[in-house]
């Protein structure tokens, strides 16, 4: 698909691909009861590796960064290298659709927005076959934050992410599927904006006159600052939430 290409190019120029902070990952990493002392991580959905890399350096274990796009892949390894973390990482460029690691194989697996790519609920029950009994699954997911939002906003997700729910229901399908949770917390705004849509809004100028004369193109930089735009005017309503559970 054409645009795939025009949204990977924005995304490549983005701090992350999605919103979150080193703070939040820091925060969701320590409420893990007792993590290994070197603890092998999958990181589902790794993109650029912003939490990759900071895990990396909190967790002092071997992470396995998982992406089906090479060229996050590639950023990450960079700045791996950069810092010195390059032998804590080993990319990993294949569709988490088709993973084929033997089954409890992981202590922690770690998805930043990016689960919901194989569906929550399947994630779930994915990643519960991939840890070690007792290993933790830390994920973001997008959820309502209020228990009425209004109705453009449902509107909105209603096209574009059915799954999205409120708070309570997530957990509720987090201990049905065999975890107990540790610890949840919404992202604060600045997730949103300092890593992702303020990087995205500075650089989309340019690129729509690289592109000018490119209807695909300009038509997904328009539909990024839509989205934009949405979220600075519907924040309170909905948002990312960090779930970190433990399996049973
Ligand atoms: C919203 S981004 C989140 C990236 C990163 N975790 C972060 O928070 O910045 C979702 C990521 O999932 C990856 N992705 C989407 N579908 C995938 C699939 N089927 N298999 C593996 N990765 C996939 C994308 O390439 C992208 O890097």
């Amino acid at each position: 698909m054409e645009e795939m290409k025009y949204l990977c190019e924005v995304y490549e120029l983005l701090p992350r691909c999605g919103p979150g902070d080193n703070e939040s990952t820091r925060r969701a990493f320590n409420s893990m009861l007792k993590p290994s002392a070197q603890p092998l991580i999958l990181d589902i959905g790794c993109g650029s590796g912003m939490q990759t890399l900071e895990l990396a350096r909190i967790s002092k274990g071997k992470i396995i960064a998982l992406d089906n796009h090479q060229g996050f892949l590639d950023i990450l390894m960079k700045k791996a290298s950069e810092d010195g973390l390059e032998e804590n990482i080993i990319p990993k460029n294949i569709s988490m659709l088709e993973m084929d690691f033997d089954p409890s194989s992981f202590d922690t697996i770690w998805s930043e927005g990016a689960l919901y790519c194989m569906g929550f609920q399947n994630g779930l029950k994915r990643c519960r076959q991939l840890l070690k009994d007792g290993g933790y699954l830390a994920v973001t997911e997008l959820v309502y934050i209020v228990s009425d939002p209004p109705i453009p906003v449902v509107r909105y997700w209603e096209s574009e992410y059915l799954d999205i729910k409120d708070v309570k229901s997530k957990v509720e399908l987090i201990e049905n599927e065999g975890f107990q949770l540790l610890l949840n917390f919404t992202l604060p705004e600045s997730s949103w904006l300092n890593n992702y849509y303020l990087p995205m809004e500075r650089e989309l100028p340019e690129l729509k006159k690289k592109y000018q004369n490119n209807k695909t193109a300009l038509g997904v930089f328009e539909s990024f600052q839509r989205e934009v735009d949405f979220y600075k005017k519907y924040s309170k309503y909905y948002g990312y939430e960090f779930f970190v559970m433990q399996k049973k």
